[in-house]
């Protein structure tokens, strides 16, 4: 630590609410997959903002139409129709199978409006009573009360926010009879990451998926998959439900939509659609003309650089490299897993130090559940930089004692 560093986190705890633990590290810049911090130190980006920045950090051609928006049309509000963002509906729909888009501001603020579509559509369109959401152990939805509720974890996110709101249940993990005996005439909605992200990268079993679609088509409750980490080809396909040839009844996205501006969305078959009518459901900055504009340029240029395809050849690269390495390791390297660039390595004990090791070394990444070493690098990240995170790896792992 430095003169810099420590002024930077004096005046931050003097000013900034204390949720967040935060590494140490002050940064002052980025460009690609590389980070700066505020001594000019580089490091290799492995998470792009908790895979936010999918298609690297200030991007020249994004920056572009930024500004020349915001000299255009900033914000109107949704009074009015606004073309910018309906070209991106139009984009962002001809990537799925949904056909009607809600926009917002966050992963929880999407995750929120799915939870109350699920129940509209339920009340007024079905005419039925079933209200309750389920979700998988380990999951996480978000930090409003309703998504904190939904997310099926214990500790310190749930802790002394009570009273929490009614009409949550979860679910062990991938568990397909649990579920079939938590179903009933109430369930409104069965809620899924298909790739669990803070749960420390942990993807469905495709058994459990055939067992939650034969449940759906058996009993009528809609699924909700949560994608506000997996989406927008992070798995090495757009949308992650496409590995489980899932179709949705409601979608979210957030994180990579924008690269970086806060944006979220709800997307929705037509049919479950119906269940927000006018006035029923709103906010005031989803889809301004600046975010709008800056998303619709970020499925262009996923497009054009193919960087769903790219996600999946990186992926499957890291995977085989990394399993080298667990073979090299089996004493310290418990479990590699994931799915295009959402990547994990579980070591076999507690990893503070080995994360810290990279960070000093130069590599950013993330420590979940205190083992899993969570990758989410920009999508464009060269695999230069994947292999030299593993070499890194290596050699810190060949200088620790045996676990
Ligand atoms: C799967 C999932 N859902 C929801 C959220 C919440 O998103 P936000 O922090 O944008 O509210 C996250 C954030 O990490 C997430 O990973």
């Amino acid at each position: 630590m430095n003169a810099t560093f420590d002024t930077i986190k004096q005046r931050n705890e003097k000013v900034i609410m204390r949720t967040y633990g935060r590494y140490p590290l002050a940064l002052a810049r980025a460009k690609g997959a590389r980070l700066y911090d505020s001594d000019g130190k580089e490091y290799v980006d492995l998470l792009a903002g908790i895979a936010v920045c999918g298609l690297g950090h200030c991007r020249p051609e994004l920056a572009k139409v930024m500004a020349e928006q915001a000299d255009k049309l900033v914000h109107v509000s949704n009074l009015f129709y606004q073309e910018e963002q309906i070209v991106l509906a139009e984009k962002l729909l001809s990537t799925c199978q949904a056909d009607k888009v809600f926009f917002c501001n966050s992963g929880a603020e999407a995750n929120e409006g799915a939870i109350k579509l699920a129940r509209r559509y339920m009340a007024k369109v079905r005419g039925s009573a079933a209200r309750e959401i389920l979700t998988l152990e380990g999951s996480f939805h978000g930090r409003t009360l309703a998504t904190l509720t939904a997310t099926a974890q214990t500790g310190k996110i749930k802790d002394g926010f009570e009273p929490l709101p009614g009409g949550f249940r979860s679910v062990p993990f991938a568990d397909a009879c649990a579920l079939r005996a938590a179903v009933n005439e109430n369930t409104a909605a069965v809620m899924v990451e298909t790739v669990q992200g803070e749960g420390g990268v942990r993807p469905l079993p495709p058994e459990f998926v055939e067992a939650l679609l034969a449940l759906r088509r058996e009993k009528g409750f809609l699924i909700i998959v949560d994608e506000v980490q997996t989406g927008m080809g992070r798995t090495g396909r757009f949308w992650a439900h496409e590995h489980y040839g899932i179709t949705p009844d409601i979608f979210t996205v957030a994180k990579g939509l924008a690269n970086g501006l806060p944006m979220g969305a709800v997307l929705a078959t037509d049919e479950v659609a119906r269940g927000f009518e006018p006035g029923t459901h709103a906010t005031t900055f989803g889809g301004g003309g600046v975010l709008s504009a800056v998303a619709s340029k970020v499925i262009d240029i996923m497009r054009e650089e193919r960087l769903v395809e790219r996600a999946a050849e990186l992926g499957a690269f890291f995977l085989g490299e990394a399993g080298k390495l667990q073979a090299k390791h089996p004493d310290k390297i418990a479990h590699v897993r994931g799915l295009g660039l959402m990547l994990g390595i579980e070591l076999a004990a507690p990893g503070q130090d080995i994360w810290r090791a990279l960070l000093d070394a130069g590599f950013v990444c993330n420590l979940t559940h205190e083992r899993v070493l969570r990758l989410l690098p920009p999508l464009t990240i060269a695999r230069e930089d994947l292999s030299a995170f593993l070499t890194t790896l290596d050699t810190i792992l060949a200088n620790r004692p045996t676990a």
